[in-house]
């Protein structure tokens, strides 16, 4: 089964559902919507993993530690892998689904939308850097920046406004809606897909996912992600998708 056909017999709604293309994985190794669950066994559902990072953890150094990455991935990220399991084996929650049928089938907020939700997010946030990224893009992705915003440097001020102004935890993303380009923010563990919205790009601004590099400088964060981190090639492939 292609990934269209599962997304059409699946009877979910496509816009905003899926990484247009494979940054990792569902955490059951299957790429992030693009194919069907393995086959169901309610009895024994195939539980979650955490999926690897896309670089190694020194890579993007100085300006994200190693550190922060075994905190941020290896305790964080996986405690909501963890728990999404374990919600799985106390039957709260059907194993049988795909990460994206249980975000898109929960109560929001709650213990499986909230944890299914964050293991999207972070995948998807993992994807968002690469070393010696940020700057400004070019390319479809660049001139669609120009196109929404007026221009790169209007963007970046409307993304630190929205990553700076999200009052405690949550996330500050570039989405595409509707073929327009636009800044949005989320609290906690919600994300772009329930509003119908397609994610290109996020930041994380839980404080978990700076204090240990930045302290309480969450402004600081925010201009290293733009100027030194953003993986535009994922942002433009996810552009690409979305059209
Ligand atoms: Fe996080």
């Amino acid at each position: 089964m292609d990934r269209r056909e599962f997304l059409r017999t699946s009877g979910v709604i496509a816009v905003g559902l899926a990484f247009p293309f494979t940054p990792g994985c569902d955490g059951r190794g299957q790429p992030l919507a693009a194919t069907a669950n393995p086959p169901a066994n309610p009895e024994k559902p195939m539980p979650f993993t955490l999926p690897p990072l896309p670089y190694a953890k020194d890579a993007l150094a100085p300006h994200y530690s190693p550190e922060t990455l075994d905190f941020h991935h290896g305790k964080h990220h996986n405690t909501y892998v963890v728990n999404l399991n374990k919600l799985i084996d106390d039957k709260k929650a059907d194993g049988t689904k795909s990460l994206e049928e249980l975000i898109m089938s929960s109560d929001a907020p709650g213990p499986v939308f909230n944890n299914a939700a964050q293991i999207w997010n972070h995948t998807f946030f993992w994807n968002c850097m690469k070393p010696k990224g940020g700057g400004e893009p070019t390319g479809d992705i660049g001139a669609a920046i120009t196109r929404d915003f007026g221009s790169f440097a209007k963007f970046k001020e409307e993304f630190t406004a929205a990553a700076l102004t999200q009052f405690g935890s949550g996330w500050a993303w570039l989405v595409a809606d509707g073929g327009k380009l636009k800044v949005t923010k989320t609290a906690n563990a919600d994300l772009p897909m329930r509003a119908k919205q397609t994610a290109l790009l996020t930041i994380d601004v839980w404080e978990h996912a700076y204090y240990i590099d930045y302290r309480n400088l969450r402004a600081k964060w925010i201009e290293t992600f733009l100027t030194s981190l953003v993986n535009w090639d994922f942002v433009a492939a996810n552009l690409k998708g979305a059209k």
